[in-house]
């Protein structure tokens, strides 16, 4: 089984001055911690991760010590949004597909660089329900803060049922075939792979996803990432 990991966002939010998934954290960089977490799994044979284009030399090197005979690791570019990235990526892949290693994927997940702290356990949980059945899947966890929605004027309209309501996370996991037909009939772009499923009236399951599993978005998700990985640091 394969997975995507889209790393080739500029990171914005974070503003850190260079691509957020070559940020480091203690030392690794975001991409690499995501990659090898994937790989840590047990669960995963095969990456591709997609990058910047002035960042494919990095990527290469900095991935070189995780590929051997039984794991295949490509990197290939990104695009502006994405889900051009993903796209690319699962081009990559089926370029790959003569490769001996890559015969033909029984799972596909797509997985954040930007949530590089993902835990295994959480990662075998999405493959499994994909094994066990289910063409799509998210890893969630339930909503604390009551959520409102709002008018463009920012008038409340309505408030959900927060006991209805999740969080999504990655690593999301596919049928191949369902993914891969999702993104053939993606005219526009999703905030999640998923949620391309669902326009093509796929079934997404839901597994408990794991607070580690946060999306390091601003420099307090980055900090708060340092004092994860080395609880005793300030
Ligand atoms: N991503 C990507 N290609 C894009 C945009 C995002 O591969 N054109 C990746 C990011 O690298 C990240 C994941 O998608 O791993 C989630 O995106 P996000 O957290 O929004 O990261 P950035 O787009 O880098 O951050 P920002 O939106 O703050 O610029
Ligand atoms: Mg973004």
């Amino acid at each position: 089984m394969a997975a995507v990991v889209p790393a080739a966002g500029s990171g914005v939010r974070l503003g850190a001055g260079l691509p957020k998934a070559f940020v480091e954290l203690h030392g690794r960089t975001m991409l690499e911690r995501a990659a090898a977490g994937l790989l840590a799994s047990g669960a995963v044979d095969d990456v591709v991760a997609v990058v910047p284009e002035d960042r494919v030399a990095q990527a290469e090197s900095e991935l070189a010590h995780l590929r051997d005979d039984d794991h295949l690791v490509v990197v290939t570019t990104g695009g502006a949004e994405r889900t051009d990235s993903v796209r690319n990526g699962l081009a990559a892949l089926t370029a790959h597909r003569h490769h001996p290693r890559a015969a033909v994927y029984d799972v596909l997940l797509v997985h954040d660089a930007a949530r590089c702290l993902t835990p295994p356990d959480a990662i075998r949980r999405v493959v499994a329900a994909v094994r066990t059945g289910a063409v799509a899947v998210v890893p969630v966890l339930p909503v604390v803060d009551t959520v409102k929605q709002v008018d463009a004027d920012g008038y409340v309209v309505g408030t959900p049922d927060r006991a209805a309501l999740r969080a999504v996370q990655t690593p999301q996991g596919f049928a191949p075939d369902v993914l891969l037909a999702a993104y053939d009939a993606a005219g526009d772009v999703a905030t999640d792979d998923a949620g391309l499923v669902e326009r093509t009236g796929g079934r997404v399951a839901t597994v408990p996803g794991d607070p580690l599993a946060f999306k390091i978005t601003t420099a307090d998700d980055h900090s708060r990432a340092l004092a994860e990985l080395d609880p005793g640091s300030p």
